[in-house]
């Protein structure tokens, strides 16, 4: 019985024709592509980034594969596309690199790419090339022409590309971070489906390690924080801001190591990439947050003269935490670049908190300067003021 409101099916149309468009618009841009020597390609399919796209016609009879894959780049730059017996990333990549030498023709190295800051000498690759590889650059696009003889014989493959800066001949390394990171898909030279495989669910799982570390290290722990510094100043929320203090973090602290335990797998998948700084910070932070964790066991009671010690323990451990997170938080915006909204929300997010907690700053000093002031000509014994509250 239940259907979709009227209104949403002019939606639902136009964004079936908009994508019907873009789809039809892809394989025309694909098919009408024209080849240097009159070369042309049964099956071609636009890669999903760096504005790249493969052409080949795949012959069954001897399982080689006649490739031309093409990809935009400055006149200094690289581009290169190869296969990955080993697994879809970089690293065992049996890759052909276009470049463009010094008297302005494209040469293309082959290579096996078996670290981070491979080496790259022209060598063989672990699968035949029957054919001399070549290589075009015409109006800021770069061509490679090959012909593989697919690893064993079989027609699904892992296909890496990737295009980066360079200086005429000499290659440097390309960005690390955003497109440069998704350019793997596995593809079925027969059949021509492609699917993003591990890289797709890769990013998919970067975002939901960034939202989960965001939302519990960024907003739930410093909001925690906040909670307790400025809401037991007011009698009324007694013993209230401590249960809330503690739901807040510990439901931060939960989500927050399971975001981070996802960040040491990524970062233990990532073969050849490693963001040293942003993982050592997280772990630092992970260290400091359980370590306040155990802190709340160790808890001295209120009149316990070692509960001054605590509380200055408590509240730089857990500021640091709050501090390294914001941090991290930033650097890992960096690394997995998502579209542009994200990063400036997060600003405005850490600029509200900031600001409310500014606000209650300054009302909480003028609420304990006032009890003291009464509190004084009340009962000086009675310790009231703002020593009382640093010790609740
Ligand atoms: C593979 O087979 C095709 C079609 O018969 C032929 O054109 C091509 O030259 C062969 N390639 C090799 C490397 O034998
Ligand atoms: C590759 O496999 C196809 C069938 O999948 C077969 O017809 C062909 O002979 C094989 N080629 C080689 C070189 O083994
Ligand atoms: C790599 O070696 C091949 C074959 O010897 C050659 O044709 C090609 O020009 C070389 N590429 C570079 C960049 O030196």
């Amino acid at each position: 019985m239940a259907r979709p409101g009227h209104s949403a099916w002019p939606l639902l149309a136009g964004m079936l024709v908009l994508f019907a468009a873009r789809a039809s618009g892809q394989t025309q841009d694909c098919l009408s592509a024209t080849f240097q020597g009159g070369r042309t390609f049964q099956t071609c399919n636009a890669m999903p980034v760096l504005g790249a796209s493969l052409h080949w016609t795949y012959h069954t009879e001897n399982g080689t594969a006649d490739i031309a894959f093409r990809a935009p780049q400055n006149s200094n730059g690289w581009v290169a596309w190869g296969i990955n017996p080993s697994g879809l990333f970089m690293a065992g990549s049996n890759v052909f690199i276009a470049s463009q030498d010094s008297s302005g023709g494209v040469s293309i190295l082959t290579t096996v790419l078996e670290s981070t800051s491979p080496t790259l000498t022209n060598r063989s690759l672990s699968f035949e090339v029957p054919v001399t590889p070549a290589g075009e650059y015409v109006a800021g696009v770069y061509t490679i022409f090959a012909t593989v003889k697919l690893p064993s014989n079989i027609t699904t493959q892992n296909t890496v590309w990737q295009a980066g800066p360079g200086n005429t001949g000499a290659i440097s390394p390309h960005p690390t971070s955003g497109p440069n990171l998704q350019s793997t898909r596995r593809l079925d030279f027969l059949s021509g489906q492609s699917t993003g495989g591990g890289s797709n669910s890769r990013l998919h799982r970067r975002n939901i390690h960034g939202i989960l570390n965001a939302v519990s290290w960024g907003i739930l722990i410093p909001l925690g924080a906040m909670i307790a510094r400025y809401l037991r100043v007011f009698e009324a929320a007694d013993p209230a801001w401590f249960y809330l203090h503690i739901s807040c973090q510990l439901s931060g602290y939960v989500l927050g190591v399971a975001g981070w335990a996802l960040g040491l797998k990524l970062g233990s998948e990532s073969k050849g990439i490693t963001y040293n700084p942003h993982r050592n910070i997280g772990i630092a932070i992970f260290c400091l947050a359980t370590l306040q964790v155990f802190a709340l066991m160790l808890r001295p009671d209120k009149k316990n003269k070692y509960r001054f010690y605590w509380n200055i323990y408590h509240h730089s451990v857990g500021y640091s935490a709050i501090v390294l997170s914001a941090i991290n938080i930033f650097k890992g915006l960096d690394i997995l670049k998502p579209a542009g909204g994200w990063k400036k929300a997060y600003i405005a997010i850490l600029a509200t908190l900031a600001g409310v907690a500014l606000f209650l700053e300054a009302v909480t000093w003028v609420i304990v300067l006032r009890r003291r002031k009464s509190g004084k000509a009340h009962a000086a014994a009675n310790g009231a003021g703002w020593q009382h509250q640093q010790g609740a």
